[in-house]
């Protein structure tokens, strides 16, 4: 679907994320000529003078990640900045008179904390901004509870519909995660096994080599189980867990989510001593070199959890009995996300009496980040005429190598559905707050019952107590490869 023209509106323009993601992804859609000429990007900026200097550093950012110079060079005549406090309806004349005709298509992206959301949004509708057809796009995180989300969803819902408001959770845009969609709907081999008949349990990993990154006034207080759990890994487990949809199309495959989502069996009050384990890095190493604890980072000592393991149930028929276990953390060994399926055993070995202990179960391996791909884990006769000996072996599609396409960043294609208008990528009003009803009574059970984070090195897989909550079930956690 080509992509009309439009006027992006950033709010947040000069933050990180607009530096880092939001910029560079623009810049690559205007390399790849998807985007109309006079299409504009228009830049606010609360404090700075937006003088030549924020240009200058937009371009010398885009080069740093990845784009060449002239890609960075063709990008700059669509970008403006204005100095606007987005929250004050007064100072919206400003921006209204750079705003291109209003047939173009109009879409204000919220790249701000959440507490600016409500206001932002009412100051926009106040100046009639989002009149029309205008798309409004808001930034995780959407609150930090149930309360607060619905509060935010709620003003939102009073200056705009559903329909043109777009919940940002940038997973759902990377590749290998619209893959899983895929691997599973276009495969019949996978789906016809994608139950508790088949599957023993399954582990979604997001394992993270970085700490705090001078993100201090976000994250402490936030902590991993808001930061990562509430949206990027509940939405892998939704889509790994959703029943068929019957399309592709938006409310089809949000619905099924929802459904995942509300037959999560609740964690709460002391089953969160059973279920959950937290942790925060102390002092350790990441790829070879001395790295200071969270707290030192901090300059102070903290509660927030920097790592979460969860053992998660779906109390439906397709997933009765088969744990899903989910883990994510800063400062860990390795950078590496996947969702590992590992099958069930086979019901008999004819390889003799006690072998079936020696044959490894199947498992599916969906790699999201590095070298994104999917592995499968077979077992294989070694070759040989002695006797039958049995290994376990991989089958490894990986996507740098299975394509030549360059893998696009999850903004890039975010961004483009959102001028286009598809909304399946993003997350709608009832999946975000069901995910918080979800999350709070965890966090409320960690208060009542005390659960402090338990310590664990830089550097390493996490603390040991989140390999009892594995173990615990006869099982083990899996490690990258
Ligand atoms: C963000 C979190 O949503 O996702 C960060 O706030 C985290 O704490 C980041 O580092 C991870 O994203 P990615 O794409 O690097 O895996």
């Amino acid at each position: 679907t080509p992509v009309p023209t439009f006027d992006l509106v950033i709010a947040g323009a000069s933050g990180d994320l607009a530096l880092r993601k939001l910029f560079p992804a623009l810049a690559h859609r205007v390399a790849e000529g998807v985007i109309p000429r006079d299409s504009r990007v228009i830049g606010l900026v609360r404090s700075h003078d937006p003088g030549d200097g924020l240009m200058r550093t937009v371009e010398a950012r885009l080069q740093e990640e990845g784009l060449s110079r002239a890609q960075a060079e063709a990008f700059m005549p669509h970008l403006e900045f204005v100095r606007t406090d987005v929250t004050n309806p007064e100072s919206m004349t400003a921006l209204n008179e750079r705003l291109g005709p209003p047939d173009r298509v109009r879409a204000f992206y919220l790249a701000t904390p959440p507490q600016l959301f409500a206001p932002a949004s009412r100051a926009l509708a106040g100046a009639g901004l989002l009149d029309g057809e205008a798309r409004l796009i808001l930034e995780k995180p959407l609150g930090k509870d149930l309360a607060s989300a619905k509060a935010i969803n709620e003003a939102v819902a009073e200056v705009l519909p559903e329909r043109r408001t777009y919940r940002i959770d940038h997973y759902l845009g990377k590749e290998t995660v619209q893959n899983l969609l895929v691997l599973r709907f276009a495969n019949t081999l996978f789906e016809r096994s994608w139950s508790q008949r088949d599957i023993d349990h399954v582990q979604i990993t997001v394992a993270e080599t970085v700490g705090l990154e001078k993100r201090a006034d976000y994250y402490d207080g936030v902590g991993a189980l808001r930061d990562m759990v509430q949206n990027h890994v509940l939405q892998l487990l939704c889509l790994f867990a959703i029943e068929p949809p019957n399309t592709l199309d938006a409310d089809a495959v949000r619905d099924e989510k929802v459904r995942v989502l509300r037959a999560l069996r609740p964690i709460h009050g002391a089953d969160v001593l059973q279920r959950t384990v937290r942790g925060q890095y102390v002092r350790g190493s990441s790829n070879g070199q001395a790295v200071p604890g969270y707290a030192e980072e901090l300059g102070r000592a903290s509660g927030t959890e920097t790592f979460a393991a969860l053992r998660c149930d779906l109390d439906t028929w397709r997933w009765a009995g088969v744990p899903i276990y989910l883990r994510t953390g800063k400062r860990m060994g390795a950078r590496y996300s996947e969702i590992a399926v590992t099958f069930k055993s086979v019901p008999h070995s004819i390889f003799g009496g006690d072998r079936r202990d020696g044959l490894a179960p199947n498992r599916l391996v969906i790699r999201l980040q590095p070298n994104d791909g999917v592995q499968m884990h077979l077992m294989m006769k070694v070759p040989g005429s002695g006797r039958l000996q049995l290994v376990p072996r991989t089958l490894d599609l990986r996507y740098d190598t299975a394509f030549n396409e360059r893998t696009p960043d999850a903004y890039e294609r975010l961004l483009t559905d959102v001028i286009r208008g598809d909304q399946t990528l993003f997350m709608r009003r009832d999946e975000v707050e069901t995910a918080w009803g979800f999350v709070d009574p965890i966090i409320g059970g960690w208060r009542d019952y005390y659960a402090t984070p338990h310590r664990y090195p830089a550097g390493t897989a996490g603390p040991s107590q989140a390999v009892g909550l594995i173990e615990r079930d006869g099982r083990s956690w899996s490690e990258p490869e």
